[in-house]
């Protein structure tokens, strides 16, 4: 089971290290089965020691250079950064990166062995169209990306389902879960208003193998009791 926090623009430097420490308090007391991983913003990076994995939300795909507002390989290799989400719906729709530029940045994180979180998700418009739709638009997501890399994690991430407090329907997360598994053997995941009410029954879906976090993770009680949950039968 994987479950991972994603922090967007939440958190400072000092709220991420006590939420890293009280996170490290609840793993060394409980020591579940899961792996975790969280994704705190750019200033808040350092070499934390955790049995969590720390990766980022988000780098440029090159070593160093002339980039404005990004970060670069260098900057993540001063913290053993080794893990990247990749595709997220808020950097597709918001800072309007297209699946030709993704590609790109999958294909650089690929060749420095990092561990990719690749996120897909249909708009509201394309869930309320037809299934033929929904799994083209899934598709074009997969465009240039290696479903047989051997460190990719896929989340499925609904766009409408995003902050939205209203999660997918279980049946319409299974659909999508088989369609992913019928293309990749990478771990699947699901995203979208998961939250300790939910979580059970999301992650009991078939080929659901975990849960990719946004809002009810920056608690870190909430993290933990969703992680506690995740592992109890
Ligand atoms: P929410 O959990 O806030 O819906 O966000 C999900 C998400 O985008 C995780 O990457």
């Amino acid at each position: 089971m994987i479950l991972a926090a994603n922090f967007k623009t939440n958190h400072t430097r000092k709220s991420t290290k006590e939420y890293i420490e009280r996170l490290n308090n609840f793993l060394n007391s409980k020591n579940p089965d899961t792996d975790i991983f969280i994704f705190p913003p750019f200033t808040a990076l350092d070499n934390y020691k955790s049995k969590a994995t720390i990766g980022v939300q988000n780098a440029y795909p090159a070593e160093k250079g002339s980039f404005t507002g990004e970060i670069g390989l260098e900057q993540l290799n001063e913290f053993n950064i080794k893990t990247i989400i990749i595709g997220h719906s808020e950097r597709r729709h918001i800072l309007g990166e297209n699946q030709e530029f993704i590609a790109k940045k999958f294909q650089f994180f690929k060749e420095n062995n990092f561990t990719i979180f690749y996120c897909i998700g249909e708009t509201i418009e394309v869930r309320e169209s037809s299934k033929e739709l929904i799994f083209s638009y899934l598709d074009m997501q997969l465009e240039g990306i290696d479903l047989d890399y051997e460190n990719l994690i896929i989340a499925y991430e609904p766009v409408w389902a995003i902050g939205t407090g209203k999660s997918a329907k279980y049946e319409d997360i299974k659909e999508v879960l088989e369609f992913l598994r019928s293309k990749t053997k990478a771990p699947l995941l699901y995203g979208g208003s998961v939250k300790p009410s939910n979580i059970k029954e999301i992650i009991s879906i078939s080929n659901c193998d975990g849960a990719l976090i946004g809002t009810a993770s920056w608690n870190v009680d909430s993290f933990c009791e969703m992680v506690d949950l995740s592992t109890k039968n």
